[in-house]
């Protein structure tokens, strides 16, 4: 079994009964969120890349919970400056933790914090496998043909990829995105946080009608199993 909670823009929580993760936990300043950074309890969190709609409230978090950050190598070693436990990987590789198994797939984005200042690597997506359920959080990213290699080397239960257009897919390419990756579920995220990302989910649902795929659009607070 496997839950995930929407938490608002990227921002999803997942467990297995057992253990609680989170992935880019933007809370403080997120207009969608209905939670508190202070009231997230976690074993450990994900990041796709340092920017601060994803980062978010990470190192805060972590800090509290003691828990462990798990983000590309450049944005480890960030947060890890900052006093946070962190643990460092790169795309293409996996590793098991106590709560199932991560791999870093590729995101065609950037990845920056301090503002933007600072440099954090390349971004990334996530493939999460976790209570016998194999999840997949694209992260910020266009869409990509290597999405077709992952759905055929993974049988994913639960998507979740960026409709908002601008700086991610939007509708159209996200649509493509669901013909790859052949999700059983998929969870449109990204959008109408601001105007700038204000598309429509039920467009995405509309149009993706008699795929295999089953769209699920979830307001901030509401779950979604696997
Ligand atoms: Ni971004
Ligand atoms: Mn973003």
């Amino acid at each position: 079994m496997l839950k995930a909670t929407f938490m608002g823009h990227s921002c999803v929580l997942v467990t297995d009964s057992q253990y609680n993760i989170i992935i880019d936990p933007f809370l403080t300043g997120n207009p969608q969120a209905k939670i508190k950074a202070e009231d997230i309890k976690v074993d450990f969190i994900l990041v796709t890349h340092g920017h601060g709609d994803h980062l978010g409230d990470a190192i805060e978090i972590a800090i509290r919970n003691k828990a462990v950050i798990i983000a590309p190598n450049e944005l480890a070693v960030y947060v890890s400056k900052l006093g946070a436990q962190a643990h460092n990987m790169h795309i293409g590789g996996a590793y098991n933790f106590p709560f199932g198994r991560v791999k870093l797939t590729i995101a065609h984005h950037g990845s920056a914090a301090g503002d933007g200042l600072i440099y954090t690597g390349n971004p990334c997506g996530f493939l999460i496998t976790m209570g016998g359920k194999t999840m997949y959080h694209s992260g910020d990213t266009g869409l990509f043909y290597d999405m077709k290699l992952i759905g055929e080397m993974n049988k994913i239960d639960l998507a979740f990829l960026p409709i908002g257009d601008n700086f991610t897919m939007g509708v159209d390419d996200a649509i493509k995105a669901v013909e790859f990756l052949q999700p059983k579920k998929v969870v449109p995220i990204h959008y109408g946080t601001w105007p700038l990302i204000d598309t429509e989910p039920e467009e995405f649902a509309t149009k993706l009608k008699g795929s295999k795929s089953q769209v699920v659009i979830i307001s901030p607070g509401e779950s979604v199993e696997a």
